[in-house]
């Protein structure tokens, strides 16, 4: 939005008052936060060119929050932070202070941001007496009966202490999914994302629901200890109180003291590279002075203090229109739903599509083509829509019509589970559960592809797995395009698949409930097809990840692949899985990581052992399937398409730190 009238401008003022009220005061989100900030730039610029519009000091207002505040006066104004965009404005903020304080060099303090509500909690004589929040930074509201439903938040501490701890409370990722299903199943709409779950759930007047919550100390006023000791230091003091801090919640990932600004954005990165990692939201990492004597000098603007600012990370709640919802029956014959969206930036990732879990979400959460959505995608996380900005929905819009036949080849759909189903069940998807099988993620055969498969499913010579490997070579020399020489070396590629090990034998099979990495931690377990047949629910339960559910689900799948799995056998295929050492535990499990440019002291090689040690996957390129790119001096072509393909990129520095 480009403001040219006053016109513009007053509604846009009006509309930031709106976004920020329902923001500090409110479960229904009016705009999202990348949204807002946009907002803000555009009327800073308006104001800047026109003056005369209103005052320079409408941005503070509005930017600060226009809650009407509440019956609790602060003992201290609770202040706002100024936020950096980038490394750039993070060593601004920090060469500023540095002038107010004429000092060379101050010792700093690095901790997560965390995204959700501010509180300050009183204590006296040891016990939690008051509980408050934000409100317009002057007062708030007392929700000292929400106590209960916060951990990391001691309802007593050491008998003989008073004092005023603030810190931010969040939900944790499982507190958050267990307030929508309690939400849901209530009939609720869906909390858009944990900030806006605890702005609804603490000042909840009700006390029906009790959604469960968690506090992160960041700051400590009237102990004695506060003019002398650092700011992680008392940190430290209050963790052994039994608070959780934001300072701890970070650790693993750099969070604490650091003694300049280049480890502090190190410190930074590093925790924007492990965002996901940590187990509540966050939207940035806060950079602090660390010692009393330098915040003193620093001091505050009436809005924020100098010794302080927030390095903001990309967001991960953004709005967009649902376009469509398209269906398509997998391979293994259930239906999948997913949602065409208008692109948008979500966690440093543009998405466009996102997965449905079945009809029925679609239903719970009446999802209409053409609403407005919240998309949340937390860290590497699947982005999911979490909830419809119903102020936002057109009047005609209608709910969706789930497909009633198959969408591939128009048969029933057996509607009784949870997921649904073609009632032609394996056959509905055949050509794409061969395409799958004979791909590299399972039998790898050279050759096999759509083209041929779908014309040996025409001349009825596949129907199952098993069909590939009594395929002759005459089969296929006589198909269109085929001659002796490529019939040939297609048979010798099926010859050398039969030595394919059991966890890429069962990908090849397409057993519900399994894919690549299930089939590879079950073959690990039972090492050759004969043992896997013998598996009972007990002994596939335990296989990580399985479960009970699943290991049923497993179960009766093979008992349904029991003729083809037979004749699989019976025709030579498959080899015992071969016995590695399992993968280093580490910061970097699961994840895949590419080295560019030169790190001190490091070639290639050692990168890759350093990565693996790490409990990493070590990459060659970048893609969009990359969990991070390793930095350094010199990488910067690799570092570009890394951060337009949104992949974390994590500094040289911190790399050799882990
Ligand atoms: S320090 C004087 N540390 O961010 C301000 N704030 O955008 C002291 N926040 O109102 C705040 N995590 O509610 C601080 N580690 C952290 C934080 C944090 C989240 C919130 C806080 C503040 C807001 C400003």
């Amino acid at each position: 939005m480009n403001i040219t009238t006053k016109a513009q401008y007053n509604k846009a003022i009006a509309k930031l008052e709106e976004a920020a009220l329902a923001y500090y005061e409110s479960s229904d989100l009016v705009i999202d936060d990348a949204t807002y900030d946009e907002l803000i730039n555009e009327v800073a610029k308006a104001q800047a060119a026109h003056p005369s519009w209103g005052p320079a000091s409408i941005l503070e207002k509005v930017a600060g929050g226009v809650s009407d505040g509440g019956d609790v006066t602060h003992k201290r104004a609770m202040l706002s932070l100024d936020n950096a965009f980038s490394d750039e404005e993070l060593k601004e903020w920090h060469d500023r202070m540095l002038r107010v304080v004429s000092e060379k060099k101050v010792a700093l303090c690095v901790e997560p941001k965390l995204d959700g509500l501010a509180l300050s909690a009183w204590y006296e004589n040891g016990k939690l007496v008051r509980v408050v929040t934000r409100g317009d930074g002057q007062s708030g509201e007392d929700v000292t009966r929400r106590a209960g439903q916060i951990a990391g938040l001691p309802a007593s501490i050491s008998s003989s202490t008073s004092c005023e701890v603030r810190g931010e409370c969040v939900m944790t990722l499982s507190q958050f999914e267990d307030a929508n299903k309690a939400r849901t199943g209530n009939g609720d709409a869906a909390f858009a994302n944990p900030r806006n779950a605890v702005a609804g759930a603490i000042r909840r007047k009700s006390d029906d629901v009790l959604y469960q919550m968690t506090f992160a100390a960041y700051s400590v006023y009237d102990l004695p200890e506060v003019s002398s000791l650092s700011h992680s230091a008392l940190m430290t003091l209050l963790a052994d109180m039994g608070f959780t801090t934001a300072i701890g919640l970070g650790a693993a990932f750099g969070a604490g003291r650091v003694e300049n600004i280049e480890d502090a954005v190190a410190a930074c990165n590093n925790i924007a590279a492990n965002r996901v990692s940590i187990d509540c939201g966050i939207d940035g990492a806060v950079v602090k002075a660390d010692e009393p004597a330098v915040r003193d000098q620093a001091g505050e603007t009436g809005r924020a203090p100098r010794w302080a600012t927030a390095r903001k990370f990309p967001p991960d709640t953004r709005t967009t229109t649902l376009l469509d919802i398209e269906c398509s029956i997998g391979r293994t014959g259930a239906l999948t739903v997913r949602a065409k969206l208008a692109p948008v930036a979500v966690g440093g990732v543009t998405i466009e599509y996102c997965t449905l879990s079945n009809p029925s979400e679609i239903k719970r959460k009446d999802l209409r083509i053409g609403d407005t959505v919240w998309v949340r995608r937390a860290g590497e996380v699947i982005p999911e829509i979490t909830s419809v900005l119903l102020a936002e929905r057109p009047k005609d819009l209608k709910p969706w019509t789930p497909p009633t036949l198959c969408p591939r080849c128009q048969g029933g759909l057996d509607k009784s589970q949870r997921v649904w189903r073609c009632d032609n069940g394996r056959s509905c998807g055949l050509a794409e559960s061969l395409i799958y099988a004979a791909s590299r993620d399972a039998l790898d055969i050279e050759g096999l592809g759509k083209v041929l498969i779908e014309k040996l499913i025409k001349e009825e010579l596949l129907s199952d797995v098993a069909d590939i490997f009594e395929l002759e070579a005459s089969d296929i020399a006589g198909l269109e395009n085929m001659g002796d020489l490529s019939a040939k070396k297609v048979i010798d590629q099926i010859d050398l698949a039969k030595s394919v090990p059991l966890s890429r034998l069962l990908c090849s099979l397409g057993i519900r409930g399994t894919g690549r990495r299930m089939c590879r931690r079950i073959a690990e377990k039972y090492i050759t097809m004969d043992s896997f047949l013998e598996a009972d629910l007990d002994s596939l339960s335990e296989v990580e990840g399985v479960g009970s559910v699943r290991a049923e689900l497993i179960l009766t799948e093979v008992a349904e692949l029991q003729e083809v799995i037979e004749r699989l056998l019976a025709l030579g295929v498959g080899v015992a899985e071969p016995v590695t050492d399992s993968p280093a535990e580490g910061p970097f499990t699961g994840k895949r990581v590419c080295v560019t440019g030169s790190i001190a002291n490091m070639n290639r090689e050692e990168a890759q052992a350093r990565v693996e040690s790490l409990g990493g996957v070590f990459v060659s390129g970048v893609t969009s399937k990359t969990d991070i790119l390793v930095c350094g001096d010199g990488g910067g072509g690799k570092r570009t398409k890394a951060e337009s393909l949104g992949v974390s990129v994590m500094e040289a520095s911190v790399f050799l730190a882990l």
